[in-house]
């Protein structure tokens, strides 16, 4: 290793948060739901750019960004790589290098619930599968604690009550402050409340994907529900991976996540939906705003959405999608609504 590049990882190793982050004002909290809880408007998430074959500096560089900023809540799960589990070892090898006195400032997030080792305990919602994911997420982190343990996807296999009483376990336990639920449909997640009121166990977010493009937590009701029951929706994918950006409005680039990676494929990319696209950044453009910018402020426009997970691939992504405003007249609502129900 040349002197250079020896001078430089020092420098980063000794990096330290910016004493002003919280003057800067970059960023709103709200309530998870009627708790106590309160989150970033914008969080980070580790899903991509975060594996095996990242570039570390720059995941580093991604989180200085988002903490510098005020963004304080790091949204994980076990099988976040890849390889699996190698977001976890990489946020936690942060954790120890520059985040070490900071770890009170920060809501830090992991999941089980997808398939993440072999055998019969490695996937689903089975108290055996959770709570030893959880211990081992812990370990990889470098944690005793996180602050929200999720179940990643309902389990048709497992009885519900199994799996609430296993995460009501697991905060009683001390391993986890408070319970999430992803991808619950609506009658899934009433059925999960029914028995954490029961239980009084700290459920604040369902996790969900939410964006213009998608619309289930409205078609199925399970926005309404939130805002009736007092949890908050945390969105995922806010910006379709991607699409609700510039970044395919001129071709495919070579960098990005189209190219990339499996999860969000070519066909996606349809005419029907480039002209969407360009009519949404229209609308940005008059609130003087990036389409981006426009996205993740719609996604944020009710009160039930505590907060949108963004994930990204540089520094620069993160900066633009700090600049969120919720507040929109209802001419640009309909207008919006208009372009994405056009064919
Ligand atoms: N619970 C679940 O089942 C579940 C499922 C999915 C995700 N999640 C969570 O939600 C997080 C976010 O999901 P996501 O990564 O799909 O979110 P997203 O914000 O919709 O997409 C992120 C991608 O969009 C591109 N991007 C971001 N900001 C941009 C900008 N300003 N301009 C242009 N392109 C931009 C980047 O793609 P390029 O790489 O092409 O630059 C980035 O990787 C995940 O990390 C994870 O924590 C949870």
């Amino acid at each position: 290793m040349d002197d250079f590049t020896l001078g430089n990882m020092m420098r980063n190793k000794e990096r330290i948060p910016d004493p002003m982050r919280y003057k800067k004002g970059l960023v709103n909290y709200r309530r998870a739901g009627k708790s106590g809880l309160k989150l970033p408007e914008i969080s980070l998430g580790l899903w991509h750019n975060f594996g095996s074959f990242d570039s570390f500096e720059n995941m580093r560089d991604m989180v200085f960004t988002a903490f510098d900023s005020g963004v304080c809540h790091f949204d994980l799960a076990n099988n976040y790589g890849p390889r699996n589990g190698a977001a976890e070892e990489n946020f936690g090898k942060l954790l120890r290098e520059n985040f070490r006195g900071y770890r009170d400032e920060m809501c830090i997030s992991t999941k089980a619930g997808f398939g993440m080792w072999k055998g019969p305990y490695g996937d689903g919602g089975s108290k055996k599968y959770l709570v030893a994911s959880l211990d081992q997420s812990l370990s990889r982190l470098g944690l005793d604690y996180v602050d929200i343990f999720y179940h990643h996807r309902p389990d048709p296999n497992t009885p519900i009550e199994e799996t609430c009483y296993a995460l009501h376990g697991i905060v009683a336990a001390g391993k986890a402050l408070y319970i999430g639920i992803s991808n619950y449909n609506r009658e899934q997640s009433e059925a999960a409340v029914k028995i954490f009121r029961e239980l009084k166990t700290p459920f604040v977010l369902n996790q969900f994907c939410y964006n213009l493009l998608d619309r289930r937590i409205e078609e199925s009701g399970l926005k309404d529900y939130a805002a009736e029951a007092g949890f908050g929706i945390i969105a995922y994918s806010p910006l379709a991976q991607g699409l609700l950006s510039d970044r395919y409005l001129c071709g495919i680039p070579a960098d990005s996540r189209m190219r990339k990676s499996f999860t969000l494929k070519e066909e996606r990319l349809t005419p029907v939906l480039l002209k969407k696209l360009f009519a949404l950044k229209a609308i940005a453009e008059r609130r003087g705003q990036t389409l981006a910018e426009l996205a993740l402020s719609w996604a944020l426009k009710d009160n039930v959405v505590t907060s949108v997970i963004v994930g990204a691939s540089s520094s620069a992504q993160i900066r633009e999608n700090l600049k969120v405003n919720p507040a929109f007249t209802d001419e640009e609502l309909e207008e919006i609504e208009r372009v994405c129900k056009s064919e």
